[in-house]
């Protein structure tokens, strides 16, 4: 058994529904073994500039938090390997982040996050920080778990998007390109894709090429002259979902600007309004385009991330009562079905979750294999 008395919960990186139930399992969970939980605010952000007095989190105070999406206790992509200064150098503040764990009386960080806040904890636990991980992504590319915080909700909310884009895009004939987030990974791609019942799926994994997209669309929609003669037999519309990080063979990655973050990650955004111009430009189709953003992570967690959340976070506070340190929990499975456990948290560091394309993905008809699209 750890000493351990008072942990602090920080949660970093893009916010995602399934952080606040994480934070009400590791509050109730480690009351068991009484130990006081502080709240950190804004990720690492908020050990480099502590609030004075942290916020106590008992059960009183997050009794109704497994309904909130977001996190209550706020984010940032705040790197303390790589801290900006007010002259743009940016420097290694990683020694201030681990006395002001000593100074606050925290004596482990339990982290919620993905590859970048987790590759942090990695790092600070290298340097003596005692640190749990809880992995947290909607873009579900983290290394070493089944599941990752947020993917649930996020693919509930863009399946709903991409069965209401087929109304306007049934009405009027056209070709309606969704952009998903992800990052690199085509998971939430891949799977909204095909909950929502999308014509196309375009993923990272698997640079795509503008002649067979072409060619699925005529396939699908035939001569435009014919639709307009509304043959009930076929349809007048195509929907394709198409990875923030998905890119053409003879293409590259399409990122909202040429800013990196403290990370070294480009935000990624745009290839959905170049696809649709292509559409329009080299078929006799017309195409909108509509990039899903942040709302994608928006709304209150669904089931899955409320239970997986609560789970989480009770066993993070096991992993500190026992002083299991340096370590993340993992799932095999998805709730109810789920085995927890914990890997090492440099699992985390080097190399992401990906799609197995050889697996799951028609690369002939560009979506999921073994369904029959
Ligand atoms: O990692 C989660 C995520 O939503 C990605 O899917 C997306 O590329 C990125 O965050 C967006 O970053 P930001 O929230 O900083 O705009």
């Amino acid at each position: 058994m750890s000493e351990a008395k008072r942990v602090g919960v920080l949660t970093g990186g893009g916010d995602a529904p399934g952080l606040n139930p994480a934070i009400k399992g590791l509050v109730y969970r480690a009351s068991e073994f009484g130990i006081e939980v502080s709240g950190v605010y804004d990720g690492w952000r908020g050990l480099l500039d502590p609030a004075p007095e942290p916020p106590a989190l008992d059960r009183e105070r997050v009794r109704r938090w497994d309904r909130d999406g977001g996190t209550n206790l706020g984010s940032s992509r705040t790197n303390p390997f790589k801290s900006l200064t007010p002259d743009g150098e940016r420097i290694d503040r990683s020694e201030e982040v681990a006395a002001n764990v000593r100074r606050l009386g925290l004596d482990a960080v339990v982290a919620m996050g993905g590859e970048d806040t987790l590759g942090v904890a990695a790092r600070l636990s290298e340097k003596g920080v005692r640190v749990v991980g809880v992995p947290k992504t909607i873009d579900k590319d983290l290394a070493g778990t089944d599941y990752t915080l947020g993917f649930d909700t996020a693919l509930r909310n863009v399946t709903e998007v991409i069965e209401r884009s087929r109304t306007p895009a049934g009405s009027h004939g056209w070709v309606q390109v969704i952009e998903v987030m992800g990052r690199h990974a085509g998971h939430l791609a891949l799977w909204s894709g095909v909950a929502g019942q999308a014509d196309l799926i375009l993923i990272p994994e698997h640079p795509f090429r503008y002649e067979k997209v072409f060619r699925h669309l005529r396939e699908r929609m035939g001569d435009p002259d014919a639709a307009v003669a509304r043959d009930p037999e076929r349809p007048r519309y195509s929907v394709i979902v198409v990875a923030e990080g998905a890119y053409a063979e003879d293409g590259e990655l399409v990122t909202v600007d040429d800013r990196h973050d403290a990370f070294g990650h480009a935000r990624l955004g745009g290839i959905g309004e170049v696809l649709a111009r292509r559409v329009m430009a080299e078929t006799p189709f017309d195409a909108r385009s509509a990039a899903l953003g942040h709302p994608q992570r928006g709304g209150p967690p669904s089931a899955i991330d409320r239970v997986m959340g609560m789970m989480f976070g009770a066993r993070a506070a096991e992993a500190v009562a026992a002083g299991e340190f340096g370590m993340m929990v993992s799932a095999r499975g998805i709730a109810p079905a789920c085995e927890l456990s914990l890997v090492e948290i440099t699992t985390v560091l080097g190399k992401l979750n990906t799609v197995d394309v050889e697996r799951h993905y028609d690369t002939e008809r560009y979506h999921m294999k073994g369904i029959g699209m």
